[in-house]
C-alpha cells in the first residue's frame, strides 16, 4: 500500500472497533507508558489548546486534558472517530485532513502526532501544516515508531515485528492484514535523525529527541 489516503482511511475504518485493545496488546502494555512521556514531552499547560491530528480513537488525545488543558483530537477515518467517541464521549474529535487543517493559523499553543506521521501521504507537508496552526513560541511533539538504538535489541524486535506481529495481530484484531502494513511501515520510516531533519525541513526550531523503549519509539520536540 503507497499510504494513498483512501486507503489509509479504510484501513482505519476496518481496525477501529478493536483499535485500543490491539495498541495494548502489540505493545505489551508500553503504550500508556509512550502517551504519558509524549505529555510530560508537550507539558500542556491549563487553559492552553492542544491539537491531536491523527487522533483515531483519542487514546492520544484524552492523556493531554489531564492536567486542565483543551485538547482536540482530529483524524480522517470516520470509523475511528465513531469508536472514539463511543468509548471517549466528553472529547472533541473532529474529522479533517492533516495535510488541509481546518484551522486559522497560529490557534494552537501546542501540537501533537502520535502513531500517524507515518501514515501520511506526504510526512513534511503533515508537519508543515501543524507548524501552521502553532502560535509563535508553541509546541510541537512527535511520537513515532523509530529504530532502536542496540544492534542486538534491534534485531530481536525486528523478528518480534515480522514473525510474531502479525500472527498475534490474527487473534486480536478486526483487520489482521494492516498489521502487515503496520510492520512495513515501521521498517521503512527513517531513523531518529532524518526526521528531525524533516522536522527542521517544515520550518521547526529547536528540534531534539528522545527514544523510549530503546528507541522503538522516538519522541521529537520542537519549538515554532
Ligand atoms: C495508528 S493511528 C494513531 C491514533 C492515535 N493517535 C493513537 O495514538 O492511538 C493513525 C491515525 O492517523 C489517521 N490519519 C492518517 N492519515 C491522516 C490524514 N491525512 N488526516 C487525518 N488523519 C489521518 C488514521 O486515520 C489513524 O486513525
Amino acid at each position: 500500500m503507497d499510504r494513498r489516503p483512501d486507503q489509509v482511511a479504510a484501513m482505519f475504518d476496518h481496525v477501529a472497533a478493536k483499535y485500543d485493545r490491539t495498541n495494548t496488546v502489540l505493545s505489551l502494555r508500553r503504550d500508556r507508558v509512550w502517551r504519558r512521556a509524549t505529555r510530560h514531552a508537550l507539558a500542556p499547560r491549563a487553559g492552553e489548546r492542544v491539537l491531536d491530528v491523527g487522533a483515531g480513537t483519542g487514546a492520544s488525545t484524552v492523556e493531554l486534558g489531564r492536567h486542565g488543558a483543551y485538547p482536540v483530537g482530529l483524524d480522517f477515518s470516520l470509523g475511528m472517530l465513531a469508536a472514539g467517541r463511543q468509548t471517549r464521549p466528553e472529547l472533541a474529535l473532529l474529522a479533517g485532513d492533516a495535510l488541509a487543517l481546518p484551522f486559522a493559523d497560529a490557534s494552537f499553543d501546542a501540537v501533537t502526532i502520535s502513531f500517524a506521521l507515518r501514515n501520511l501521504a506526504d510526512p513534511v507537508a503533515g508537519l508543515r501544516e501543524l507548524h501552521r496552526v502553532t502560535r509563535p513560541g508553541g509546541r510541537l511533539v512527535v511520537c513515532e515508531f523509530s529504530h532502536p538504538t542496540n544492534p542486538a535489541f534491534r534485531t530481536a524486535y525486528l523478528s518480534y515485528l515480522v514473525r510474531a506481529l502479525p500472527g498475534v495481530a490474527r487473534v486480536v484484531s478486526s483487520n489482521p492484514e494492516a498489521y502487515d502494513y503496520l510492520a512495513e511501515s515501521i521498517r521503512a520510516w527513517p531513523d531518529q535523525r532524518e526526521l528531525a531533519g524533516w522536522i527542521s525541513e517544515a520550518g521547526w526550531s529547536r528540534v531534539a529527541w528522545r527514544n523510549l523503549t530503546g528507541g522503538v519509539v522516538a519522541l521529537h520536540r520542537a519549538e515554532r
